[in-house]
């Protein structure tokens, strides 16, 4: 039973698993039947490693399992996975040989330490046309790229929940760095979002997609915009917080159970007057969204087609700013 990546390319497939761990499957979990297995894949958990990362009350309620089970599960999935302590050289081992994902913009992959990170979920936030929407569409262009060329070798995922996405604007990227545009607009899988439930789940479902189309970017655009419309009339601030806590633990769970997996949000700035203009931290969600992402870029104007990231809270990069351009290409310094 041998654990394969869905191949971009078909020769890519000849890759073999040469570490000697044992490989197991859903399946292989004690207690895991017919109706176990289809109850965990229907809710998108399509791995151990996936099922050792939920939360005990989200796949009670997801998959429809009673407790008991479920936390039988849970643990077995946890105890094959090994997921108690490591010791930091072996984090600091991954680190080091981690590829990013370049934004196009030399300044920006600076700043970012050689660009858009994998194994973290990376928030956009500024106001409208800085270029949040933009440099989406440029990362799902470049993680196509080769290693040598910034890329991971993989497709990518867009949740569109504002409806602008544009295949058109693709297509110039991909064809000012020569890339076959077919090819490229075939290697990004687009979901529009009509509500926010619909963005829960498309999320949650993505997981069906991603080993099989090898996934290495999600995207969700806006993460906030259909929360903030619709829970004005509905319930409280508090159950908007919380349904939206659960969405980006569900997006921060997409990019620690894949071994290279990029997740990039995207967050509108609230111009609330009552808040002294230009403070970075008011952006939509509040803390939820503050405390869920692990690297937060704030996006300005700058002269004409430039624009200005600054890098806010990340863990170990500097608060600099860079400066990119948006042209008629895409993303350049
Ligand atoms: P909201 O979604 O409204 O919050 O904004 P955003 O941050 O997503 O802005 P977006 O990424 O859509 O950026 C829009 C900016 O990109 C505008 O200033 C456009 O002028 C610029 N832009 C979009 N397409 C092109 C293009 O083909 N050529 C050039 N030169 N600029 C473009
Ligand atoms: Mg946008």
């Amino acid at each position: 039973m041998a654990k394969k990546k869905a191949p971009i390319n078909e020769e890519e497939e000849e890759d073999e698993d040469l570490s000697s761990d044992p490989i197991y499957e859903l399946n292989d979990l004690p207690g895991v039947g017919e109706i176990t297995l289809k109850k965990l894949k229907t809710s998108g958990i399509m791995s151990i490693r996936l099922l050792a990362m939920y939360p005990l009350s989200s796949l009670m309620e997801d998959a429809g399992i009673g407790e008991k089970t479920a936390k039988k599960l849970i643990k077995a999935a946890q105890d094959i996975e090994q997921m108690g302590f490591k010791s930091a050289d072996k984090i600091w081992e991954k680190r080091r040989v981690m590829r990013r994902i370049s934004t196009g913009g030399q300044n920006l992959d600076d700043l970012l330490g050689g660009g858009l990170e994998p194994g973290a979920v990376t928030e956009l936030f500024g106001e409208f046309r800085t270029g949040k929407t933009q440099l989406a569409h440029q990362l799902c262009v470049n993680v196509q790229r080769s290693h040598e060329d910034g890329g991971l070798e993989g497709g990518a995922l867009y949740i569109d929940t504002e409806g602008t996405f544009r295949p058109e604007r693709i297509i110039q990227m991909a064809s000012a760095k020569d890339m076959d545009y077919q090819n490229t607009l075939q290697n990004i899988v687009v979901g529009r979002a009509y509500n926010s439930d619909h963005q829960i789940l498309l999320v949650k479902e993505a997981s069906k997609i991603i080993e099989e189309k090898n996934i290495k970017l999600v995207i969700v655009d806006s993460l906030i915009g259909h929360f903030r419309a619709e829970y004005v009339g509905r319930g409280t601030l508090a159950v908007r917080q919380q349904t939206l806590n659960t969405h980006i633990h569900d997006l921060l769970r997409i990019s620690e159970m894949y071994d290279e997996m990029a997740v990039l949000v995207t967050n509108q700035v609230s111009s609330k007057p009552d808040v002294f203009y230009g403070n970075p931290i008011t952006a939509t969600g509040g803390n939820i969204v503050a405390h869920g992402a692990t690297i937060r870029i704030f996006l300005r104007k700058g002269k004409g087609e430039q624009r200005v990231a600054k890098i806010i809270d990340a863990p170990n990069l500097p608060e600099e700013d860079a400066i990119f351009s948006i042209t008629e290409d895409g993303i350049t310094d």
